[in-house]
Parts: C-alpha cells; structure tokens; sequence
C-alpha cells in the first residue's frame, strides 16, 4: 500500500469555498490511483482552509504528472463553485509535488492540473502531456476569443463567448449568474442615478477567473457611490450653463483634496508649471527635441528674444538641443460633436518649449492649427495674459485628448488587454512565459469591459464629456495605433528617438528607467532558466503562436510597427517580455494614477472646448474665457470619473508581489525574491529624493504600481 499526503489550500476570497463534493485521481509514470474523494470530519475547503488528506493506492505511481480534480454534486444541492489555490501531494518517498491552481472551478467537471515545474513545450516528451497542452489550449480558445471592436482597433476580448458556454463543458471555465435577459433588447441604456448609458449584457457575463473579486467591486462602488450622490445633492450633475467664477472650481469636491491638486490649483497658469507637466505630469510622452522648426510653425528669432534673453538666440539653442516640440497633428482631423446641444471644437496646436538655463522646462510659442496663416496667430508669454492663459489651456485641451484616448487607453489598456488574450490562448498553465505573465494581465479583461460599458458606448461618458465624442475617439485610437511602433513601447528606446535623456528633472524618465532595469533583470534570468539558447525559442510552437497571435491581433499585422511577428533569440524575447510587463505595471501606473491629481482643477484638463480657437489676438476676456470652458455638467461628469479611475480599488498587488505562486522551482522563486528587492530599493531613493521636491513624484514609487492594467 503506497500513502500519498495532500494539502489543499482554498482561496481566502469571499464564498471561495464549497460545498461540492471533491476527489481526486493521482496520475504517474507508473500508473494511476483510483479516484478518492477528499472528505474528512468537518467542513471541508473553506475559504481560506489549508486542509490534510490521504490518497491510498496499491503501487507507487513513479513521478506524478497530473493531479485530477473532480467536483461534483453533493447530496441534492446546486453547483457551489471553488477557488483553488493549490494541491501540495508529498509521496511515499518524501519527494513533494506542488500543482498550482488559482482558478474557480465552477459547475461539474473535472480539472487537470501539472505539477509546478515550468516546462516550453520543448521540454515535453511524453504523449500524455502533450495531448494535456493540445487539449488545455482548445478549452481555452473556445472561451476566450477574439472580437473585432471597430475598424483600425487593437482585437479585444468578446464577452459573448462567456454567456455561450456551457457550464459543465469546459474545465474551470464557466459562466456563473446569466440574467442578460432582464435587458431590454438593445441593453444600452439609462440607470438611475448614473449620468450616462450603460450596455447591461456586456458587464454581466464576465468568466469568473477574470473577473473583479468581490472586495474589488465593493471597494470600486464604494469610491463612486459617495462622490457621485455628493455631486447630485448639490445640482452639480445636472446644472448647464458656464461657471460664473474660476473660485467656484475648487468647490466641486468638497473632499478628495489631496497635497498634488492644492499644488495645481495654486500654480495651474504658471509657464513653469505648464512645462513641468510635459515632464512628470500625467502624459509624460509628447515632447521631441528640435534640431530645425519645422516649416508649419514659422515662429521668427523675434518673437522668442523676449523669453530667451540676451546672449542667446533661437538658433543658438535650436544647436544647443534645448528647444522641444508637442506635436498634437494627430487632432488635426478629429471629428467633434455636440454637448448640452452646442457644437463644440477642437484644436490640433504645435507648442514650442525651450529647457531654460536654470533647467526649467518653458512654453515659447503655441500656434492652435498645424495650418499657419493670417487666422493661425503665433501665441507668446508677451501676450496678454488672458490671451497667453486661453492659448496655454487649448494645449491643455489637447493633452487631454491625446492623453486619455491614446496614451492611456490604447497604449496601455486595449494594448495590454490583447497581450492577456493572446497569453491566455496561447500558452498552457505549465509554460514558463504563463507563469511569468500571467499576474500582469490581473483583472485587465473586466475593467476594459466596465470601460466599454460605461465610457466607450454609445452615450457613454466619452459621448457626455469630451468635444470629440465616441466618434472622435474612435478615429483617435485608430490613427494612433496605425502610428505606433516598438520604439514607443519601449522605454529606453523611445526616450532616445525623443531626444529627452538630458532633461533635467524629468523625473518620469529616471525612475520609469530604473524600474525597466529591474523588470529586464528578472525577466533575463526567468528566460535564461527555460531558453539555454536561439534553438530553444524558435522551437518553441506555443510561444511563436503567442507573438504571432499578439503581431496579428494587437497591432492588426502592420510590418511598419517595428513589433515582432516571431522571436529567434532569448534576447528578443527578454525584450518583448520586459516592455509588456513595464507596460501593463509601470507605464499604466504613470499615465493613470495621476488624473484627479493633475485634472481636478478643471481649466487644466478641460474636456471639451465650447468656443473655436482665436482667429486673433487681444479678444479674449475672463468672460469669454469661463464661456470657452466646459459647462458645469460637464466639467462635474468628468471630474467623477477622473476621481474613480485615480482611486486603484482594494485588493490590489502592487509590482513585484506574486503571492500567488506559479513558479514552484527554486531558481525562479529566487529570481522573484531579487526583483522584490531591487525595487525596494528603488522605492527607498524615490522617497529619498521626493523629500526635496516641492511636488513629489509618487507615480512610479513600486509599492504604488499596480501589477496589471486594473482600473
Ligand atoms: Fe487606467
């Protein structure tokens, strides 16, 4: 008689236990244990219970393979679905084999599970378990799959599979509470209290294992209930018309203040702090450096010798690498649309800036049309300062445009949406590149999905607040991506095609650099584990698959991207990896985290412009100034969702914490400790040097970057 020891561990999640009845079947190189049922006296797989069982068998089994889980009725009762953290099994002759789960089990079925140890598809030889990768794969592409959401867009994920599939059909996948039938035929529509329509049937099918956990969406309503019930009392939601004063802007929240938004509302039309922005603001990304003008903005030696001073000129300091562009060519074409039942406008403007001597980053020239002409003045700081504010606040305009729909959404969103997808499709639980991505892709798929619920449909948010509405957004995000190349999605290469290493203070740059290091490093030593050399990635079918499914569904097959279609070295892929992970953590984290910080005061991201842009100088007032600003409605609806977004909900890992354990090998479990490290040790200079900072930069301090994409 051979004892084989288990361990279960059920998830500490609310109602992760179950009351189904589990067994399980062991499965060796020498054969297989009878299914047994895991029963002893007591309630058994509790939320959060680590519980002992015995699996006896006539012979020992070899090496084990798989573990079976089998959940089935109990008594009469209905389906109770498990979280499974993991099974430990300690054989007869001590040696222990750890099979990671972490998934809900729903409905009926029966589940297979590897042992821990990373293996590429190389490295399996047995048939038994190549068939078990062939299989695992299939159930996963029949769930999880691909869906065209408009022309020009990254692929995303169709939520519809969900509600198609069968509970008892697939293993650990299934769908749970299918009321889309209580929608009205459209689903797309209004809820009470919310001020923008919502397509019901997409939110209600979300596979479990991607899904918010309960504290999360407890935690997400928790935020916007009190400040949207807050804004409702006193008739800010509804209220349309302009603000009467710019005073009456810091009263919108009556809480919510925090140190960075007291900071903006001080020093908002200040040239210094508008320059700041393009460094360590919340679209760190625009700048380039000049070495000629280029000929759309004919901005003369003359109209700049008043900022630049004596002993200088424009050409001196073009030579010098000290003048930069924010290009935003990419409005020039963008459709607008009606707000309150009032067109309204958008600019595509070209803002010059030059890094002043003190080290100080200032605007020099805004020109709001990539068109110059007798309509198209060249706006300077010698204007009048409502002209020069008014000219300052259409680039602000524009930021938030190119900020929330490209730099934020495309880039880091839907981008890193198709990467879960596609790792999800493409390669099974025991693959080292899973194992490694697979924390980063956390809770991506749902929060997309309550974006595109509730922001990106038709009426949504976009639709209430913003001068481009849905159909500017989609023309957007779509000229956006056909522009997008590896070298932007690459930190340090992107920073170099840019021409913004020497910029002092650049704070985005420094630490986001640091923190690629740390990724690269980890993610080299993971890759050097699993690929000894070029043979071993190339021959490796499910990762190619992976990067093939990513080119074509990601980025739609453009050549021209720069992005690889398929890996022939460990360096590529150590590099492919290192920019997905820094993209789905980091990236997100610089671009996201700072929105009620930096948009709160609302002149500093308006939404939506209601007048054109000046034809010409000297007719702007504070009245035609607020009449030019958002209406109240406006401005609040979208102060709301810069708040909700800002707010990462409970339940968070922060970058680097992996406690769920895929990797069960010693070497990557210490890889993993090193990484941990590392950014500690980032994070205790950032501190360091934030203490001498008038306004700290937080956003890229790790303990503050969420693993994944999840709000
Ligand atoms: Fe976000």
């Amino acid at each position: 008689m051979a004892v084989y020891r288990l361990c279960v561990t059920t998830g500490s999640y609310l109602k992760a236990g179950t009351r189904d009845n589990i067994s399980v079947t062991l499965v060796g190189t020498c054969g297989e244990s009878p299914k047994q049922r895991l029963d002893r006296v007591g309630r058994d797989f509790a939320s959060g219970s680590v519980q002992k069982y015995k699996v006896r068998c006539s012979e020992e089994l070899g090496e084990l393979l798989l573990l079976r889980v089998h959940k089935e009725r109990f008594a009469f009762f209905c389906k109770d679905s498990w979280y499974c953290s993991r099974i430990c099994v300690t054989a007869p002759d001590g040696s222990v084999f750890h099979f990671p789960c972490y998934q809900w089990i729903e409905g009926f079925c029966t589940l297979e599970l590897r042992p821990g140890t990373a293996r590429t598809i190389c490295q399996d030889s047995l048939p038994l378990l190549l068939d078990h990768r062939m299989r695992e794969l299939q159930a996963r592409q029949e769930c999880y799959r691909w869906k065209i959401y408009a022309p020009g867009f990254p692929r995303m994920v169709d939520v519809s599979s969900f509600e198609e599939m069968e509970s008892d059909k697939k293993f650990a996948l299934t769908k749970t509470a299918p009321c889309a039938e209580q929608a009205d035929s459209s689903g797309n529509r209004y809820l009470p209290g919310f001020p923008m329509k919502i397509d019901i049937p997409s939110l209600l099918h979300m596979e479990p294992n991607i899904r918010y956990s309960a504290t999360k969406t407890a935690s997400l309503l928790f935020n916007a209930i009190p400040a949207s019930l807050g804004m409702k009392f006193r008739g800010l939601l509804d209220r349309k018309g302009s603000w009467k004063k710019l005073d009456d802007l810091q009263n919108i929240f009556l809480c919510h203040k925090t140190f960075t938004t007291d900071y903006v509302k001080e020093h908002w039309h200040e040239d210094h702090f508008f320059g700041y922005q393009y460094l360590n603001g919340v679209n760190p990304v625009m700048l380039h450096c000049l070495s000629s003008l280029p000929s759309k903005l004919p901005v003369t030696s003359d109209m700049v010798a008043p900022v630049l001073g004596q002993g200088t000129c424009l050409q001196t300091e073009l030579e010098r690498g000290n003048i930069f562009l924010a290009d935003y060519w990419i409005l020039a074409e963008a459709p607008t649309h009606c707000l309150n039942g009032r067109q309204q406008y958008v600019a595509a403007p070209l803002c010059l800036l030059w890094l002043n001597p003190q080290g100080a980053l200032v605007p020099l020239a805004i020109q709001l049309s990539q068109m110059p002409g007798p309509d198209t003045p060249i706006f300077l700081p010698t204007d009048s300062d409502w002209d020069w504010l008014l000219a300052k606040t259409w680039v602000r305009n524009s930021e938030f445009l190119v900020h929330e729909n490209n730099t934020h959404f495309l880039c880091t969103h839907l981008l890193c949406e198709a990467f879960a997808l596609a790792t999800l499709r493409q390669l099974p639980l025991c693959h080292p590149v899973y194992k490694l991505l697979l924390p980063h892709t956390r809770y991506t798929l749902q929060v997309n999905t309550i974006a595109r619920a509730t922001l990106l449909n038709p009426e949504g948010l976009v639709d209430q607040v913003t001068s481009i509405g849905r159909q500017g957004l989609l023309y957007l995000m779509s000229t956006g991506l056909a522009h997008f190349t590896y070298t932007n999605f690459c930190l340090p290469d992107s920073l170099r095609a840019r021409g913004v290493l020497a910029i002092p203070n650049y704070h985005y740059r420094d630490d986001g650099l640091r923190i690629w290091t740390a990724i690269e490093s980890f993610v080299s030593e993971i890759v050097g584990y699993y690929y000894p050399g070029d043979a071993s990635v190339q021959q490796d079918s499910e990762l190619q698959a992976w990067v093939g499914e990513i080119f074509a569904q990601a980025f739609l097959g453009r050549e021209s991207s720069g992005f690889p279609s398929r890996l022939c070295t460990p360096g590529e892929l150590v590099k492919f990896l290192t920019a997905i992970i820094f993209n789905c953590s980091a990236q997100h984290a610089a671009v996201n985290s700072g929105q009620h910080d930096f948009g709160s005061w609302m002149p500093n991201a308006p939404s939506s412009m209601r007048q054109p842009p000046p034809q010409t100088k000297g007719t702007t007032t504070l009245k035609s100034y607020l009449e030019t600003l958002p209406e109240v409605n406006i401005t609040c609806n979208n102060l709301l969702l810069f708040w909700l977004v800002s707010q990462e909900p409970k339940d968070q890992r922060p970058l680097g914490t992996y406690p769920d354990e895929h990797f069960t090998e010693e070497a990557p479990r210490r890889s993993i400790a090193t990484f941990q490290s590392r950014l500690a040790h980032i994070s205790r200079d950032i501190q360091e040097r934030n203490q001498s900072l008038a306004l700290p930069y937080t956003y890229l301090d790790p303990p503050l970057i969420e693993n994944s994409v999840s709000i």
